[in-house]
């Protein structure tokens, strides 16, 4: 009789291989199939192999699935973002540079969490208990019932969550600092984080526990550690900011429970992460009262969500050979084409202009729509005249100089109009309904009728002066 020989699974793609370690045969990758088949309820593979298929039931689609209620932080720019809290038996992978503020964002949802009820565990490993507990006390939360352990060590973790009584959410700080006896290489490899997220992630799956990882990120902004682990979780929420600016952005970038548009707002306070439920005033709360030329108010969305800010630019003779371009907070690819656009359709001369563009508040505006803000602040800033304080800017600009319309026009518009703002510079589009319609809209067909629209609002406000003659001039037309 032959010997019976275990089945293993890959822990990278999946196959069923008799081998328990070293290189797939099936994709390759080495060190990797470590699980055996039966406990992952895979197993049989060889034992079926040449036999018959077995019919299964099939269940319902109508069928009641996702009875089961979320587990509610109450914090709702993070329920939002996570879907309406967090489904049980989920895992969600949270990751962000070191400092960003996971750790107090995640003791806040777990006191949150732990006050309506349920068995809240924080693990961390990188900080004390007694370290973990002063960041909690200086928050506030030093009465929230949630139990701490710091830990590393997975089997000893899922043994303790398993014992006692049923988790209902727990948080591990961070999935790279976890490792698992199953895997052979040091801790912080590759492996061991992949192994140590997939014996967790078993844990909340069997239990109905949500389960929160924490991944650090690398400077490129990918989280650390393989990708694969990205895809074993529910949902991936990245929190970002910028160190020198108080405020952070929750955003889904995968979500099996919830929609990937949706972006919570938080400000770093000395009292931990507080709500922005309005961020666009945070955003324009820096600008001051008189206007100057160079800046714009973009009417930008980040998801689903409005967002004013301000765009600001500024245009220079040179004294260098080559001008410089220095942008923060905006694609260079995309100032360099508007640059483009405005030189070669709106008549303008820049070849002898430094060109610095700036998004305040330290925000990364990805939006295409951003561009007619931008070229309006350069203009603005080459010519001297200052755009209306009252007015926001929105619509992509083609290299043929055309403005085009983006989605959204509406809930721009009824944000700037909330926010005390009157009229918009806009793509030519139909008729907005609502609160937006209160908003001037002055359709801009193209680039050049941008500029030829700020020089003659600079015409207007300052009778006998020409932009041809103004000190800064460049324009040309
Ligand atoms: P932390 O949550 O430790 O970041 P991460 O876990 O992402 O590495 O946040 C650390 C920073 O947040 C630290 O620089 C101090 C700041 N902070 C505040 O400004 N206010 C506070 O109440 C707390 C707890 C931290
Ligand atoms: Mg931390």
């Amino acid at each position: 009789m032959a010997k019976f020989r275990p089945s293993y699974v890959c822990q990278n793609c999946g196959a069923v291989t008799q081998r328990w370690q070293g290189k797939c045969e099936s994709c390759g990758e080495w060190n990797t199939i470590i699980e055996e088949a039966a406990a992952l309820g895979v197993g049989g593979a060889s034992a079926r192999r040449g036999a018959a298929g077995r019919p299964f039931p099939l269940e319902d689609l109508s069928g009641v699935g996702d009875a089961e209620p979320r587990v509610v932080t109450g914090i709702s720019e993070l329920d939002r973002v996570a879907g309406g809290g967090f489904a049980p038996g989920s895992a969600t992978l949270i990751g962000g540079e070191p400092g960003i503020g996971k750790s107090t964002l995640l003791i806040q949802a777990c006191a949150a969490v732990a006050r309506s009820g349920g068995r809240v565990v924080y693990v961390s490993g990188e900080e004390s208990t007694a370290q973990v507990r002063l960041r909690a006390a200086r928050l506030g939360l030093a009465g929230a019932p949630v139990q701490l352990a710091a830990q590393t060590f997975v089997e000893d973790i899922v043994a303790t969550l398993g014992s006692g009584d049923a988790v209902r959410f727990v948080v591990i700080d961070s999935i790279q600092t976890m490792w698992s006896d199953a895997i052979e290489s040091a801790p912080g490899t590759v492996s061991q984080v992949r192994g140590s997220a997939q014996a967790l992630i078993r844990f909340a799956k069997a239990s109905g526990a949500a389960l929160l990882l924490v991944g650090h990120v690398t400077k490129d902004g990918q989280i650390a550690g393989p990708r694969v682990v990205e895809h074993m979780v529910d949902a991936v929420l990245s929190f970002e900011g910028d160190g020198a600016h108080a405020f952070r952005l929750l955003r889904a970038a995968k979500n099996r429970f919830g929609a990937t548009d949706e972006v919570g707002v938080f400000e770093m306070t000395g009292k931990g992460l507080a709500e922005v439920p309005n961020p666009s005033a945070l955003f324009l709360a820096e600008r001051d009262g008189g206007a100057h030329p160079g800046a714009a108010v973009f009417a930008g969305v980040e998801g689903a969500r409005p967002l004013l800010v301000e765009i600001q630019a500024l245009v220079a003779p040179t004294s260098l050979g080559t001008p410089r371009r220095a942008v923060v907070g905006w694609e260079p690819s995309r100032l360099a084409m508007v640059l483009a656009v405005l030189e070669a359709h709106g008549g303008l001369k820049l070849g002898q202009y430094d060109v610095y563009l700036n998004v305040a508040g330290g925000l990364r505006v990805a939006e295409p729509a951003a561009d007619l803000a931008a070229a309006a602040a350069l203009v603005s800033s080459l010519t001297g005249a200052s755009l209306p304080r009252d007015a926001v800017f929105f619509g992509e600009i083609a290299l043929s100089g055309s403005v085009r319309a983006v989605a959204h026009a509406g809930l721009r518009l009824k944000e700037a109009a909330k926010l005390g703002f009157a009229r918009a510079f806009a793509p030519p589009s139909p008729r907005v309904e609502g609160e937006g319609a209160r908003m001037a809209v002055t359709p801009v067909g193209s680039a050049a009728s941008l500029v030829a629209l700020i020089a003659a609002a600079a015409i207007d406000a300052k009778p006998g002066r020409t932009i041809e003659k103004s000190p800064r001039g460049g324009v040309t037309n």
